[in-house]
């Protein structure tokens, strides 16, 4: 079953040199989960020579000081630790130089699971930091890059298309329909447990605003649950309940839940059957306007 490492709220303090960026992160977050979900089969190993063109190239970028603590300026290095509880989670560097060779061993199994060696650009590694207008996915973390042309993002495809075409090709993803959200995903959002508030009273707006209130009574419009539905799509990754911080947050930490909520939450454990129905929705197993 699922293993979970319990490392209880923590504080780090992360100083890059080079860039005299040093920060205090004061952040209590969740290392929600610990291996990743597929580890890499045997003979994908990196040979030394690829292992330092890793290093060099991708690792590089997410060390780069960009000037800044907020979206778009900080270093992906600040938010890609222990800090998100996603998917895309690096090693706390061992020293104020970086990572270990060993680490990197380590980040690369990660940062396999982001890229496409099939068809480079559709990697999420290149997508995510790109802006929406070029084709990019929406990202907590800000736009990095306004358009392919930008040298890092060259950098990180030439790296992707220099890996054989098929030796990392993600899983397709399953579709998170519409319908389901419209009929049965939104009627939590506005539906409260017992002494808790809604996720409207606090999500109605902003980039986590996935629980708009209403505009006319007690229904959403089309136009309204589209709206929703693409921003709360920023809190799901398809097919992977356990990596969605939608599912994440409002749980209780006790049954594997993000450590931190400024919320109520809803679910003591995922054995509640409302989780269950969301996590079905999220592996794309639920569809239509059927909640039951
Ligand atoms: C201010 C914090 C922050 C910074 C800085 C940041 N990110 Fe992120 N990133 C997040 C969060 C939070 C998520 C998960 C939610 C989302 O996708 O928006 C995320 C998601 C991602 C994902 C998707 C991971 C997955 O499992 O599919 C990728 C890829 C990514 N970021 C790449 C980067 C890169 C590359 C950089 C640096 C150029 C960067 N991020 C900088 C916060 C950040
Ligand atoms: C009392 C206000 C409040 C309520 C009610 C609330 N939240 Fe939140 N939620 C927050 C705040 C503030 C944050 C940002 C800080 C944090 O992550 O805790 C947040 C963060 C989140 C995030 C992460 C957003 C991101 O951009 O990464 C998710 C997902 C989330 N909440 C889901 C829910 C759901 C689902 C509900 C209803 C069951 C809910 N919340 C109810 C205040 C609330």
């Amino acid at each position: 079953m699922v293993t979970r490492l319990r490392s209880g709220e923590r504080w780090a303090t992360l100083t890059l040199t080079g860039g005299g960026l040093a920060l205090v992160l004061g952040l209590a977050t969740a290392v929600s989960s610990c291996a990743p979900a597929e580890s890499p089969a045997a003979g994908q190993a990196l040979d030394t020579a690829e292992l330092e063109a890793y290093r060099t190239t991708v690792e590089g970028v997410f060390m780069t000081d960009r000037g800044g603590t907020t979206s778009g300026y900080a270093a992906c290095v600040m938010c890609h630790t222990w800090q998100t509880s996603v998917r895309f989670s690096l090693e706390t560097p061992d020293s104020d130089a970086g990572w270990s060779a060993e680490q990197s061993r380590r980040n690369f199994d990660v940062v396999s699971q982001l890229i496409n060696t099939a068809d480079p650009e559709a990697s999420r590694l290149l997508r995510k930091p790109l802006g929406a207008g070029a084709g990019g996915l929406t990202h907590t973390g800000g736009t990095y890059w306004t358009s392919p042309e930008e040298p890092e993002y060259v950098a990180l495809l030439e790296w992707i298309e220099s890996l054989p075409d098929d030796r990392f090709i993600p899983a397709a993803e399953p579709e998170v329909d519409f319908e389901f959200f419209s009929a049965c995903v939104q009627r939590v959002f506005a539906d409260p447990r017992e002494g808790q508030l809604r996720c409207s009273n606090c999500h109605s707006g902003g980039l986590a605003g996935f629980a708009p209130a209403p505009a006319g009574g007690d229904a959403w419009s089309e136009e309204e649950a589209q709206l929703a539905y693409r921003s709360l799509s920023r809190l799901i990754t398809p097919g992977d309940p356990e990596q969605s911080r939608f599912l994440l947050k409002p749980l209780h930490p006790d049954g594997g839940g993000a450590y931190t909520h400024n919320g109520p939450r809803r679910w003591q454990s995922r054995d509640d059957p409302e989780w269950q129905m969301l996590a079905g929705w999220v592996r794309g197993e639920r569809t239509g306007a059927s909640c039951s």
